[in-house]
């Protein structure tokens, strides 16, 4: 049975990086049954819709949801981040947010190769805070950051266990000693986990020096795990010093499956860009792939081709990751090697 998908191309590059990433899932032989939505910044400023619930009710049947990229120039900021991104994780519950960096050893460098796990529905983005006075010059604004401990001990679980699938090594970055109330709840909970995973090791940093060894040491880790408002920041630094954004691919999982997870590349529109056949389709490509795997390792209805299929269009991706070329020249040569 074909999976069923909800597919936002997006704005500027993004239909252009996800018509790349269905060509390669056909050419890997998973059938898909895709159903388009159109959504973005350029749909707001036709007709201010952002993400009706009568959407969000459409997709709660899905499997997946498979997006490009959304946001264009003209459009307040927040609208669609907190509108349509942030409401679609939060509504969804997708709470791992799931970026993988990889580098091959070459004459620069030893290669790395690791993950940053992002929670995704707390910290500053919860949306805790406010404007006082606004617009007067006695005018406070407060952005509260909302740590749970049902939240953050699910992230840090999810840690562990990926890091037990990997080379069992779980970093933490937080900034526990200036955050001491959140830092302090952070690393109660991941210090008691820690005792039900005696195979991983674990390591702190603070965020501002893992911002150093993501540059200089990267090779220290295997899988980080960090808040949302770092996460986000420290991701793009991943993206940077692994062969560049237009690598970078992401989940953002419901691990629990009560709810669609989906598949983005870590980039956005690329307004300077689109519609010049430029974008590099890998980052899309990729995340693609990370769908098919979780699709394909639901417990309750497991589907080794899917799994297989992921896997190999990581593999084709690889071997294409240093091709420079169009949009379609590169997502025709990762579709040629599947
Ligand atoms: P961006 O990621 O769109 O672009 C940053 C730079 O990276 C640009 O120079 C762009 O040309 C380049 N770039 C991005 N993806 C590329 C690719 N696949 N191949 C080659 N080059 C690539 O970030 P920016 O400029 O900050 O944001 C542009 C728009 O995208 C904004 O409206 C922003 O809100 C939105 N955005 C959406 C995201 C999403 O949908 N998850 C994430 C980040 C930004
Ligand atoms: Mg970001």
């Amino acid at each position: 049975m074909a999976y069923r998908i909800g597919v936002v191309g997006g704005d500027g590059i993004g239909p252009e990086v996800v018509a790349e990433g269905l060509k390669a899932v056909n050419a890997a032989g998973v059938e898909l049954d895709t159903v388009s939505y159109d959504l973005g910044g350029a749909r707001y400023l036709r007709d201010e819709t952002v993400l009706p619930d009568s959407v969000l009710e459409e997709w709660r049947g899905l499997d997946a949801i498979y997006v490009g990229a959304v946001g264009a120039p003209g459009v307040p900021p927040g609208v669609i981040e907190r509108g349509l991104l942030l409401k679609m994780r939060f509504e969804l519950d997708l709470y791992i947010n799931l970026r993988p960096f990889k580098l091959d050893a070459s004459d620069a460098g030893p290669g790395h190769d690791f993950v940053v796990i992002r929670e995704n529905t707390e910290g500053t983005y919860a949306g805790e805070g406010g404007l006082l006075r606004k617009g007067t010059p006695h005018e406070v604004a407060t952005q509260g950051s909302v740590n749970t401990r049902l939240g953050v001990e699910r992230a840090v679980r999810f840690g562990f266990e990926l890091a037990g699938t990997r080379n069992n090594h779980l970093t933490l970055a937080h900034k526990t000693n200036v955050l001491n109330f959140s830092g302090d709840l952070w690393q109660r909970a991941f210090n008691e986990v820690a005792e039900e995973y005696p195979n991983v090791e674990t390591a702190y940093n603070h965020v501002d020096a893992a911002c150093i060894y993501f540059v200089q040491d990267p090779q220290r880790y295997d899988v980080v795990v960090t808040d949302n408002l770092f996460g986000d920041i420290l991701t793009d630094l991943g993206g940077a010093v692994s062969g560049g954004i237009g690598l970078a691919a992401s989940a953002n999982l419901n691990p629990d499956r009560t709810a669609p997870s989906m598949f983005e590349p870590v980039h956005g529109s690329a307004p300077d860009i689109a519609g010049e056949n430029k974008a590099n389709p890998i980052a899309a490509i990729l995340s693609a792939a990370m769908m098919l795997e979780f699709l394909g390792a639901d417990p309750a209805a497991p589907d080794a081709d899917a799994v297989d299929a992921g896997a190999r269009i990581r593999a084709a991706c690889d071997a294409c990751s240093d091709m420079t070329g169009s949009t379609t020249e590169i997502g025709d040569a990762v579709s040629s090697k599947l």
